[in-house]
């Protein structure tokens, strides 16, 4: 791609031996014109492998899980979340509605709890309006004329189209992200750290004292969020609304999710994760949706740090390495009939889960996904607790659905409309 190698890992072989195999040679990301202009090398995803990458997502990892991320202490959050997108989605009952905002503002707003310790109301137009600006944002940047940037810098600033377009949605994060982190330097209370910001703030002050080159501080912190605002809200939110379109396509898998809710947690009772070994169908009903939509089809781009042989091909230092996490997941050779939507195919002849090797929607090595903990949490929960309440139709006079999906950073479902039936 312009004068750099670019290389496409397709078989989960290739990419284990580039990721796991020789992670130290694999494991840093390229530094293309559109990441330098958008991250400059900071935050978690796209910065460099090395100690400051080393660093700060150590310290990220921990203090997610300082506020739950991964653990029961998170629940009581997300079933909270989960009874203001029921309300919602009860206002459309019968109706043909587009469940995308509803899903993404529930979705943003755990991130939203564990990084700035409040939630935004689904009324909240700058909110709202600025999911959707995210959201085009992630099409557009590998998915238009946008990608041309990465051979013409300077196209970036051009006033016009899908330019001003992934600008605007910049600035508009930006200018989010950054009066939020203000509020809270301005109320920090040391003795009493609310959340991920209050945490890394503290962080910042601690380290002025002893070290003056220290990769905290509060530039480093504006990246962190943003991270962990975008890759936390489109990857699940687009999952589960492919979850919902597959529910409505295929009404017999429905039924026998329905049925081991029904089973194991009854229609009165909030869902658990505690109950998660106990339902074996609806995880692998979940885990056949990843599969089938792979939220992150080309994984997120390394770098060769070094020259290194892989799989008997030379790749000079500096290429950019693609894992094709789609086509791992329709490998013919490792999925039986890959793109036939079958859920049983994770589960063995006693019903009980199979762990698939190459299933890896969250990717692998050492860059694998920071969120897998409580990207999986969520998916659970919140697809359990919407099929414990509805049954969800596809409107009969709608067009089929395409089920490709609308290509971008994340692959998402392109807009449709469902019904909820009240269960
Ligand atoms: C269904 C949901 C999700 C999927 C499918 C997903 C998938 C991925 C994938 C494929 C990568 C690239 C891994 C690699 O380079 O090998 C990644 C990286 C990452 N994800 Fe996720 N993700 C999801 C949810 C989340 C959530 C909720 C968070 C929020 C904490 C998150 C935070 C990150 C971060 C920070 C990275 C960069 C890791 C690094 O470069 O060290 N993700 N994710």
């Amino acid at each position: 791609m312009g004068s750099r190698p670019l290389i496409v890992l397709s078989d989960y072989a290739a990419v284990r031996e580039a990721l796991v195999t020789q992670a130290e040679s694999f494991s840093d990301r390229p530094a293309v014109p559109i990441v330098l202009i958008i991250t400059q090398k900071k935050g978690i995803v796209f910065a460099p492998y090395g100690p400051v990458w080393k660093q700060q997502r150590r310290f990220s990892h921990t203090t997610l899980r300082h506020f739950g991320l991964g653990k029961n202490s998170l629940e009581p959050k997300i079933i909270e979340e989960l009874k203001y997108i029921k309300e919602e989605i009860k206002t459309h009952e019968k109706e043909p509605f587009n469940p995308f905002s509803v899903i993404s503002n529930g979705v943003s707003n755990i991130i939203c709890y564990l990084a700035f310790g409040r939630r935004f109301d689904y009324e909240d137009v700058e909110f709202t309006t600025l999911l959707s600006l995210m959201s085009r944002g992630l099409q557009i940047c590998i998915n238009s004329s946008v990608i041309l940037v990465n051979i013409y810098p300077w196209l970036y600033y051009l006033p016009f189209g899908p330019f001003r377009e992934l600008r605007q949605a910049e600035l508009d994060i930006t200018a989010f992200l950054k009066r939020i982190i203000a509020q809270h330097r301005e109320n920090l209370d040391p003795e009493n750290p609310q959340d991920f910001i209050d945490m890394y703030l503290l962080q910042v002050d601690e380290e002025k004292k002893k070290n003056k080159d220290s990769s905290f501080n509060e530039d480093y912190l504006f990246f962190i969020i943003g991270d962990l605002f975008i890759a936390g809200t489109d990857t699940t939110t687009n999952t589960l609304l492919w979850c919902l379109l597959y529910m409505s396509l295929y009404p017999e898998v429905q039924e026998k999710v329905h049925e081991e809710i029904s089973a194991v947690i009854g229609l009165d009772r909030a869902p658990s994760l505690a109950h998660k070994a106990k339902m074996p169908f609806t995880e692998a009903t979940i885990m056949e949706v990843q599969r089938m939509t792979v939220v992150v089809p080309l994984s997120v781009p390394r770098m060769a740090s070094e020259t290194a042989v892989l799989q008997g091909y030379t790749i000079p230092k500096g290429s950019v390495i693609v894992p094709n996490l789609w086509s791992v997941h329709r490998d013919p050779n490792v999925w039986e009939k890959p793109d036939d939507f079958q859920p049983t195919r994770f589960l063995d002849e006693k019903g009980q889960l199979i762990k698939r090797e190459t299933f890896i929607p969250f990717g692998l090595g050492k860059r694998v996904c920071m969120g897998e903990q409580l990207a999986k949490m969520e998916l659970f929960l919140m697809f359990v607790n919407l099929l414990q309440s509805f049954t969800f139709l596809y409107p009969e006079n709608a067009k089929k659905p395409h089920m490709d999906g609308r290509f971008g950073l994340t692959l998402a479902p392109f807009p449709f409309n469902i019904i909820a039936l009240k269960r």
